[in-house]
């Protein structure tokens, strides 16, 4: 079995670019690395995120998107993350269950159970071995996103940056409580740091943790 990392933190916290350069560092020591993303990762789930994260879509309803995120989890499990963990390597996945906790959970207020159930549907027993939650002032990380959306030329993806400033604290709270619950699976680095600093963490952690892991199954 490979080895499975997910990202977490709210928007602008720093995940795809701390995620690139885990890729590159791990890539550079002969590592086999699958980099993906949630929502998406596939074609069929790249649709889904299209609706998902599509600004006009104001009127979607918290059980809607809730089915969504689990319908495009379940084929993204089941056509990349599950076959490249067989296959022994390493995979890096930008936003997973944690995402759907925390933003349809403590965000929306869906009760737990049910998400719980559509996270264990979708994910068939795949789990995160190591989970990267990037914590983040919700002021500093929406600035962050906002100049990077008005400045990409793609598709405007802003129906979670167009919430309230509210709605991302309760998220980063309950990033932080998942966290508090599950201290070895997680790993949090302070988001307000240095680009350079949080990746020079990032590595050295996991540099360290699969090799615990490694020397577990021998
Ligand atoms: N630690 C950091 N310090 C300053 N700027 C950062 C830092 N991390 C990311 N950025 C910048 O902030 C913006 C959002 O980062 P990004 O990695 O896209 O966040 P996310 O994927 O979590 O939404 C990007 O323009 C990125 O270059
Ligand atoms: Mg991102």
């Amino acid at each position: 079995m490979g080895y499975f990392i997910t990202f977490e933190g709210i928007e602008g916290c720093g995940k795809t670019t701390q995620i690139r350069l885990l890729a590159e560092h791990l890539k550079a020591s002969g590592r086999a690395v699958t980099l993906t993303r949630e929502p998406g990762g596939c074609a069929i789930a790249d649709k889904i995120r299209a609706i998902l994260l599509d600004a006009d879509n104001r009127a979607m309803l918290p059980h809607a998107e809730l089915l969504l995120y689990a319908a495009a989890r379940a084929q993204h499990v089941g056509e990349i993350v599950r076959p490249a963990l067989e296959i022994g390597n390493v995979v890096l996945c930008d936003r997973f269950t944690d995402a759907t906790i925390a933003y349809q959970s403590n965000g929306r207020g869906i009760e737990r159970q049910t998400i719980d159930t559509l996270n264990n549907l979708a994910c068939g027993g795949v789990r995160p071995d190591l989970t990267v939650l990037i914590d983040c002032d919700p002021v500093l990380g929406l600035e962050r996103a906002r100049r990077r959306i008005d400045t990409s030329s793609g598709p405007r993806e802003e129906r979670f940056e167009l919430e309230a400033l509210a709605f991302h604290q309760r998220v980063r709270e309950g990033y932080l409580a998942l966290a508090g619950g599950e201290p070895h699976r997680f790993l949090i680095v302070n988001g307000g740091d240095s680009i350079e600093r949080i990746a020079d963490t990032i590595a050295r952690q996991v540099d360290s943790r699969m090799e615990e892991q490694q020397h577990a199954v021998r």
